[in-house]
């Protein structure tokens, strides 16, 4: 199948770039060889790792072609490589690997999290933020109407803080594990229904018949419309808790 994701449909950029600035002004490296970008979609935050560490080659990873080419649209020294972050090594250690919204996408984080941290260099940083959307009221609406179509629904994909924070300390491994809520004031119609369609929905829309599509689409659309009230000044407040955790090596 191809890559569900689509550049074009990745909106609200302000609200999505925010967690990512602010991962990265923690990460605690003030020298690097090698920065790596896991899941760097369009490649936006990737530059920003370029400007951060001038003198550091910089790889950006990506399962999607169709992110990678647009991320390779803008030039510059980056090198963008195609391959699922669940099954990547890079050939020499890392100083800083960094990925942003990226790895709730990627299974088994027990066994892919202290991998990630093994391939650090001396010094170096694993820096990850995740949205904790689960539980949110729009995930549970998308999950209803899954179950109302006899589609299957998707697992919880990232644990809690107390869980990640369980298992560095079992390492010994040193790390800062947070979590921000965010009130993203979102513009335009539908505005969670648009803002679920750059992401959440990406595979789900892929997976469902064509046929369906249309009907699924108008029932998400009536209850998120009701559990995200527009405001008289015609902006959507969306609450949206998002994980964080950056881990020294
Ligand atoms: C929400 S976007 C985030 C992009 C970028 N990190 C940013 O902050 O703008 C998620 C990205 O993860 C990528 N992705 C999803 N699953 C992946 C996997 N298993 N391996 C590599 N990339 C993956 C998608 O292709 C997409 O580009």
């Amino acid at each position: 199948m191809n890559s569900p994701w689509d550049p074009d449909r990745y909106t609200f950029r302000d609200a999505r770039m925010r967690p990512a600035l602010e991962l990265l002004t923690r990460v605690p490296v003030s020298r690097a060889d090698r920065v790596v970008d896991l899941g760097c979609g369009i490649g936006d935050v990737t530059r920003l790792l370029a400007q951060r560490w001038p003198d550091a080659s910089v790889v950006g990873v990506d399962s999607s072609s169709t992110m990678l080419e647009r991320a390779a649209g803008t030039p510059s020294r980056i090198e963008w490589i195609r391959a699922d972050v669940g099954s990547w090594a890079p050939a020499r250690p890392v100083d800083v690997l960094y990925s942003n919204a990226a790895l709730h996408w990627v299974a088994d984080h027990d066994g892919l999290l202290p991998k990630l941290v093994e391939s650090l260099a001396e010094g170096g940083a694993l820096a990850v933020q995740m949205p904790l959307s689960h539980d949110l009221p729009s995930h549970q609406v998308v999950r209803d109407v899954l179950a109302s179509f006899g589609e299957p629904i998707p697992q919880r994909p990232v644990s809690t803080a107390e869980h990640y924070d369980a298992l560095f300390a079992a390492n010994e491994w040193d790390a800062d594990v947070w979590e921000t809520e965010y009130r993203h004031r979102l513009t335009g119609d539908d505005a969670v229904l648009e803002w679920l369609s750059g992401t959440t929905l990406r595979p789900i829309l892929a997976a469902l018949d064509d046929a369906r599509r249309p009907a699924f689409l108008a029932a998400l659309c009536e209850r998120l419309a009701a559990a995200y009230p527009r405001r008289v000044d015609g902006t959507t407040i969306y609450p949206f808790r998002r994980l964080f955790f950056v881990v020294r090596r």
